[in-house]
């Protein structure tokens, strides 16, 4: 059982506190004497203050970091996996803690918190019991046309080394999970990068590992601004793999600046939902709205434009605006009637969707539902007459708005997303599962759902992202392959 002072050293334990960052031995301040000061989304209240940690303390950590990791690697599989299994349950025996937190740190209403961090704990299990059956093979040369037999590969997975994990601020915890602990119990170290906001929860989680039994340096927590330490980090010769989630824009800067590099990045989305004539409209409904406003829209799996004949949308409009009474609640995220929707991660990213709505507008969009923002909160808002050209849609507008395009043929509806720089995924609703697997087979997404809103989970599908969504697959065995390498071992017969 953790002592009562389990997060005493992560900061002054002021009010505000003020957060100190991990460089993998202790929990100190940045000799920058810089901070960033994270405001509530819910009221502009200050959460704390995070460390801008300078180049220098980076190269500290990150060569701490590559010195842990060989012995990190060595360690047997089994004590990895007692640890990651330890972590997982101070995961849940915190959980009233993280949930607060990160209620109150990115404005997410207390029901997905809620889900957020069991969801994290849940797969921080089932990657250390998948972890288990990742095994390597062996290969015989005289497979291979014109080789005698006498060559013997040994297949084994190992480490890539130092990998850079960097979080985005929609799932601080979930998405920080996701990677750290793959990449631990493939024997990896890891430097993580949490985002701005929501880099409070993310030390939260680095000290949770870090008290499970995570030896010194294999991992380590960096705060700062993007934009004064992003670069530094992702370029540095001492980092072997990046993990990141985040806009496609800057997932681009960043592959470009870590050349061979191995990526696993999870990018930008402007999911489609496909609606077919003969669709289940209370089910499809159900899902447009789960998928366009849980929180706040403000996941790159949600969906951004919804497709269907004229006719097919004036039945639908109705029963997703019906349903969006019970449904949706958007207040202040503490409270637990709060459903989906509580502010937006800031105000200045609510003022630029409330901009997006109104260029939608001036161009011959009409709202049918919401439309209006009072400091970060948004209305969900539903735009009709849409065009598929339009920034609204062409664009991911990281906020809780759908778009309705009528297409005049169901082709047209697969060209549509086809054409977009994203390709994340794309949901469909038909009763007819034939017509579901067949018009699947043409959209080019990393993932079609069909009768079901896009998503990441369960966590052990594969999760990837085409085109400018993403490159690396994420969930289960298939990220504990990526945060690995092939190291094959030729054993040549004496001739
Ligand atoms: O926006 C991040 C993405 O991973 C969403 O996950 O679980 O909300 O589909 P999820």
């Amino acid at each position: 059982m953790p002592a009562d002072n389990f997060f005493e050293p992560i900061s002054n334990n002021g009010n505000p506190p003020i957060y100190r960052y991990f460089n993998g031995a202790s929990w100190v301040e940045s000799k920058s004497g810089k901070r960033i000061a994270i405001h509530s989304p819910i009221d502009g209240s200050v959460v704390g203050e995070l460390q801008s940690v300078t180049k220098e303390e980076i190269d500290e950590v990150i060569a701490r970091s590559v010195e842990a990791q060989k012995k990190w690697e060595a360690t047997p599989l089994n004590e990895r996996v007692k640890i990651v299994h330890l972590a997982a349950d101070w995961i849940i025996h915190y959980q009233d803690q993280l949930i607060d937190l990160l209620v109150r740190e990115v404005g997410k209403p207390v029901g997905e918190c809620k889900s957020e961090i069991k969801r994290t704990a849940e797969f921080t299990d089932y990657f250390a019991d998948e972890v288990q059956s990742i095994r390597g093979e062996t290969l015989e040369s005289d497979n291979f046309p014109g080789y005698p037999k006498g060559k013997t590969a040994i297949v084994s997975r190992v480490a890539q080394g130092v990998v850079l994990a960097i979080a985005p601020f929609n799932y601080p915890v979930n998405l920080a999970g996701s990677k750290i602990a793959p990449a631990l119990l493939m024997g990896n170290s890891v430097v993580f990068k949490p985002p701005t906001v929501g880099g409070i929860s993310g030390l939260y989680l680095t000290r949770i590992f870090e008290k499970a039994g995570v030896p010194e340096g294999v991992i380590t927590c960096v705060t700062g601004a993007g934009s004064d330490i992003g670069d530094y980090l992702v370029s540095h010769p001492k980092i072997n793999m990046v993990a990141f989630t985040g806009s496609s824009d800057t997932g681009m800067a960043i592959a470009a600046k870590a050349p061979m590099k191995p990526l696993m990045f999870e990018c930008g989305g402007n999911n489609a939902a496909i609606v077919f004539p003969d669709a289940d409209m209370t089910l499809t409904a159900k899902e447009i709205i789960r998928g366009a406003f849980s929180f706040a829209g403000q996941r790159c799996t949600a969906i951004k434009y919804v497709m269907g004949f004229q006719s097919v949308l004036d039945k639908l409009l109705p029963v997703v605006t019906e349903l969006m009474k019970t449904m949706i609640h958007m207040d202040d995220p503490r409270k637990e009637e709060t459903k989906m929707v509580g502010p937006v991660i800031s105000v200045a990213a609510a003022e630029g969707i409330e901009r997006a709505i109104n260029e939608a507008v001036s161009e011959g969009a009409k709202i049918a539902v919401g439309g209006h923002r009072k400091e970060a909160f948004v209305e969900p808002t539903i735009l009709t007459g849409v065009k598929p050209t339009m920034r609204i849609v062409s664009t991911e507008v990281f906020g809780p708005v759908v778009s309705f395009i009528t297409i005049d043929n169901m082709d047209d509806a697969a060209a549509i997303v086809n054409s977009q720089r994203f390709g994340l995924q794309a949901c469909l609703f038909t009763t007819d599962e034939g017509t579901g697997m067949r018009y699947a087979s043409l959209l080019n997404v990393g993932t079609v759902q069909v009768n079901s809103s896009p998503q990441r989970g369960p966590d052990h599908f594969p999760f990837l992202g085409v085109k400018q969504s993403g490159v690396g697959v994420q969930g289960g065995h298939y990220a504990l392959e990526g945060m690995s390498r092939l190291k094959p071992i030729i054993i040549n017969e004496p001739k």
